[in-house]
């Protein structure tokens, strides 16, 4: 009976208000364009992060770092985000904020060892021995439920294959009739079924289909049913670390997460990583780790990081921060951006500018369209203003309000004049308690 692992590639994404960013929207010679991929001027901080993912991705920046440094609502996020997208599939991006590391559950230290790890990609190729063909004919047998006789489960499969050399019939048994029932796979089908494991993948079909559950067309493969072939795929250390520490004690199957993988598992895995590399069946791919919010990260935190920096198998580290000179957490000393020294001294520090009129006006109208929102020239004229005036976010977040007072219909500028009665910007605010407390006095 073979056990499988699900090994998936970690990918964290806490978009929502970035959706609209698919990319740094450079040309072929690494220039900003004023407005490509949602991303909207900021050109010279945006032309830096893509000099930062040719390096990152020609693995010379392995252990080094960035800082994305600016005011708020300036873009760093979003040009984090924007990294992400150009790195590409296969590369890990992890995204954690610096207050994360103290809500965790785990000791602050193994939060960033397994967000480290996490950032870490080896892409793995493999010889295995697979059956792959279209579905030719399926029967899926099927027996009564041994606590519920009104339940039917699968039994036992017989499935023929078939490529354009050759056609094969084979039995299997229930976990493979498991996972064929549960992937829907259906006569026409192309299917792959490793032959050690029993894992399927379903390539695609050979029917023309159409509507909204269309699959993937391809052709009926050649050669022999069951051949060897080449894969590639990439997992991250911490994968590795999972596994490991599964297959070491039926406790942690049962407990799940929350244990702690010990150190003695992370090195056997490097050690194994290592020897995998050396032998030419793996490469390092070195992902990006981002800390948004860096300076909310304490000193231990800071150590810990630069320390990490050091080792072999280190990633990229993009940190974020809109302080100037502040308190290193955990310390009385300041720091410019709230960041030790020794931390500062290993950073390519990009900055991000406040945004003009032209600027915010754009990334409004992006935003109205990603949620949705129609809205006139004069009202998005307005909104541009208050946000040149304010802040970007404060334009930004008047749209979902004006569009509820506009009852759903087109936004004026009228609408955005009412949302801003009802919802002030920080310096409103700030200024009318303050004037309350004259008044106490
Ligand atoms: N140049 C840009 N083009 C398009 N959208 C942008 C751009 N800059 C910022 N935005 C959008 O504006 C909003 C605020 O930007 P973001 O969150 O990136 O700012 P930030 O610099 O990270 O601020 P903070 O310091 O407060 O975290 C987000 O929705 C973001 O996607
Ligand atoms: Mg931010």
């Amino acid at each position: 009976m073979p056990l499988i692992e699900e090994v998936a590639t970690h990918r964290f994404e806490r978009i929502g208000s970035h959706s609209h960013i698919k990319g740094l929207g450079l040309d072929e010679n690494g220039k900003a364009k004023f407005i490509a991929d949602g991303m909207v001027g900021q050109t010279r901080a945006r032309e830096a992060a893509g000099i930062a993912v040719k390096l990152i991705k020609k693995g010379k920046l392995a252990g080094k770092g960035i800082l994305l440094a600016g005011p708020t609502g300036s873009g760093k996020t979003a040009i984090a985000m924007g990294i992400a997208r150009e790195l590409g599939e296969d590369v890990p991006f992890v995204q954690i904020s610096g207050s994360e590391i103290y809500s965790a559950e785990i000791k602050k230290t193994e939060f960033l060892k397994q967000a480290l790890r996490r950032a870490i990609g080896v892409r793995i190729s493999e010889e295995r021995k697979v059956y792959e063909g279209k579905v030719e004919k399926i029967q899926i047998n099927k027996t009564k439920h041994p606590f519920n006789p009104y339940v039917e489960i699968p039994e036992s499969v017989v499935i023929t294959l078939k490529t354009k050399d050759d056609e094969k019939t084979i039995r299997a048994g229930r976990e493979i009739a498991y996972q064929l029932l549960e992937m829907g796979v259906e006569e026409g089908d192309v299917i792959q079924i490793d032959a050690e494991t029993g894992r399927i993948s379903k390539l695609g079909t050979t029917k023309e289909e159409e509507g909204l559950f269309f699959k993937k067309k391809t052709e009926m493969p050649s050669g022999p049913v069951l051949k060897i072939k080449e894969f590639t795929y990439t997992v991250t250390l911490h994968d590795l670390d999972l596994v490991n520490s599964r297959a070491g004690g039926i406790f942690s199957l049962f407990f799940g997460g929350g244990l702690e993988i010990t150190d003695e598992i992370r090195e056997k895995v490097d050690e194994t990583v290592k020897q995998w590399i050396e032998e030419g069946k793996a490469i390092l791919v070195p992902g990006v780790l981002f800390i948004d919010e860096c300076h909310m990260l304490d000193i231990e935190a800071f150590s810990f990081l630069a320390r990490a920096m050091e080792n072999e198998l280190a990633p990229i580290l993009i940190l974020a921060t809109n302080r100037g000179i502040t308190k290193i957490r955990g310390t009385d000393l300041e720091s410019p951006h709230g960041i030790p020294i020794d931390m500062l001294d290993r950073l390519l520090i990009i900055n991000t500018e406040p945004y003009k009129k032209e600027e915010v006006k754009e990334i409004v109208k992006i935003r109205a369209r990603e949620e949705g929102i129609e809205i006139s020239e004069e009202a998005l004229e307005y909104l541009a203003e208050l946000g040149e005036k304010t802040s970007l976010r404060y334009a930004v977040q008047l749209l979902a309000p004006a569009s509820i007072l506009a009852g759903g219909k087109k936004v004026e500028k009228d609408h955005i004049e009412k949302a801003r009665q009802y919802f002030a910007d920080i310096k409103r605010s700030t200024e009318y308690v303050q004037n309350l407390e004259g008044m106490l006095r």
